[in-house]
């Protein structure tokens, strides 16, 4: 007989002999009759499996505890019990895996603090389910998105030997024997005889090489893990994260705007369509208001405001008594109350800020006629703070190495980044969405590492 998952299976008519393999949830009953929850990750409901135990083996009854893994034969009948429109009357029951009293998902109701210690085993409980089968879900919506308009998903490498951002949080990739490290006659690190001959790091974006993509495809978009070993233990930032990096030939900023709120609302919109048990079920356990924010996001369009208009609202409401922990004046790098205060508080939408100081950005944004903003972007969300970050690029070879020489960066690096300046330079656009913030919107979630089933964090690679 051919198993059917437990998402069919609640969708079938009864009077059928059916198989279902699963995880036991829960069993409860009495001598005559016992009652196993069973749930195989296919959707966020399990199906009910009933026991005549006299029918039983008892030892085989004793087996089945929470966490042990079942197969079930039996005949799929409409159910008596509230809750469920049909449950299994088993006939036969083969224990694949037993689970002891160890087991640590014994009850319900465990801190997101204590999950996270068990990340090998959380995965088994519904609000992980849930958000697990979300992650999926909207993995695919952007491939479907990007894929319906044409662009190509292009493969940026994760080790490089350049810093894209210029943040400088880059994890080192080496082969030197860490107890014997080769050193050149000045006594730094001789990289040369390193694994790559030189020193190289995982990547903190594939937009340089995006860049390239885009310079002979016309729109591609990167979709992979990015690695910062920036030491911020906040809710909002792992190590390794995933970002989504579109790049596109002949868009300006307008555009790259349109496209970003055009890609977040598909997302957010799919979810809607495609998650709404496992929505459903986050909006009842942990956020009341989750599905009207993310009904809320799909309806107003994104308020579009320049960063020097975002610090003059930021001085009135701080003139008005509101407090940030946070100073605020012309110049400084947002933080998330600062951002968070302009989307929750002032305009209860979300917001793109554009056209911020240059030094507060990265090298390649593009340079504005006052000579002291660049064309970026941040898209700015309810609850998140930044989702994005992008902007027009710099096009120009001129402006692009003056900037790279006042802020004193390596152009040994960046060469083959120059040359598209240098050959067939094009005005063209990109920005970076991360796919956890994304996440953290969609599902609710307030910890970042609860989106992401194997969270990296300072002094945290468990699992
Ligand atoms: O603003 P960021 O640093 O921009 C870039 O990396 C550009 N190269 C993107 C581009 O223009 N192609 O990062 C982009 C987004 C942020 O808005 C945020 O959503 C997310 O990546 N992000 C992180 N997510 C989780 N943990 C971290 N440590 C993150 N750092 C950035
Ligand atoms: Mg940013």
């Amino acid at each position: 007989m051919k198993r059917m998952k437990v998402k069919e299976l609640l969708a079938q008519e009864p009077g059928q002999e059916v198989l279902a393999k699963g995880w036991v949830r829960t069993k409860r009953g009495n001598k005559n009759v016992s009652f196993i929850a069973l749930n195989d990750g296919s959707t966020i409901f399990n199906i009910q499996i009933v026991c005549d135990v006299a029918k039983f083996d008892e030892e085989l009854m004793k087996q089945i505890g929470t966490g042990a893994c079942l197969a079930v034969k039996g005949r799929l009948v409409a159910s008596m019990g509230s809750g469920q429109a049909v449950e299994i009357q088993a006939d036969e029951i083969e224990v694949y895996g037993t689970a002891d009293a160890s087991y640590p998902l014994q009850k319900k109701g465990h801190s997101m603090e204590f999950l996270r210690e068990i990340a090998h085993l959380r995965p088994r409980t519904n609000t992980f389910g849930a958000v697990l089968r979300i992650r999926h879900a909207m993995a695919f919506a952007i491939h479907n998105f990007f894929n319906s308009k044409g662009f190509n998903y292009l493969h940026t490498p994760l080790i490089t030997a350049s810093d894209a951002e210029g943040a400088g949080a880059m994890f080192q990739v080496t082969t030197l024997d860490l107890d014997n490290v080769p050193r050149t006659e000045e006594g730094k690190v001789d990289y040369s005889s390193d694994f790559f001959g030189r020193q190289t790091s995982l990547t903190v974006s594939g937009q340089l090489e995006g860049e390239l993509g885009a310079m002979a495809l016309g729109e591609i978009y990167t979709f992979g893990p990015t690695f910062r070993a920036e030491n911020s233990n906040t809710p909002r930032h792992l190590a390794e994260f995933w970002m989504i990096e579109p790049e596109m030939a002949f868009y300006d900023i307008k555009d790259n705007m349109d496209l970003a709120e055009e890609f977040i609302k598909y997302c957010v919109q799919y979810a809607l369509d495609h998650c709404a048990d496992d929505i459903k079920f986050l909006n009842d356990m942990f956020d009341k208001e989750l599905i009207e924010r993310l009904q809320g996001v799909l309806k107003d369009s994104f308020v579009r405001l320049t960063y020097t208009e975002g610090i003059k609202i930021l001085e009135e409401a701080v003139a008005n008594g509101v407090k940030f922990e946070y100073p605020v004046g012309w110049g400084i790098d947002l933080q998330s109350e600062h951002e968070r205060y302009l989307v929750e508080q002032h305009f209860r939408k979300p917001v793109i800020l554009t056209d911020y100081p240059k030094e507060i950005k990265a090298f390649y944004m593009k340079m504005n006629e006052d000579g002291k903003t660049v064309r970026a972007m941040d898209v700015l969300f309810p609850k998140i703070g930044e989702i994005i970050g992008g902007s027009q690029r710099e096009e120009s070879l001129e402006k692009l190495e003056k900037v790279i020489a006042e802020r004193n960066m390596d152009t040994r690096n960046l060469w083959w980044y120059l040359d598209t300046r240098r050959f067939g330079s094009a005005p063209h656009s990109g920005f970076g969405l991360g796919f956890e913030r994304l996440l953290m919107f969609v599902t609710g979630m307030s910890n970042i590492r609860d989106v992401i089933p194997f969270p990296r964090t300072p002094k945290n690679a468990e699992f």
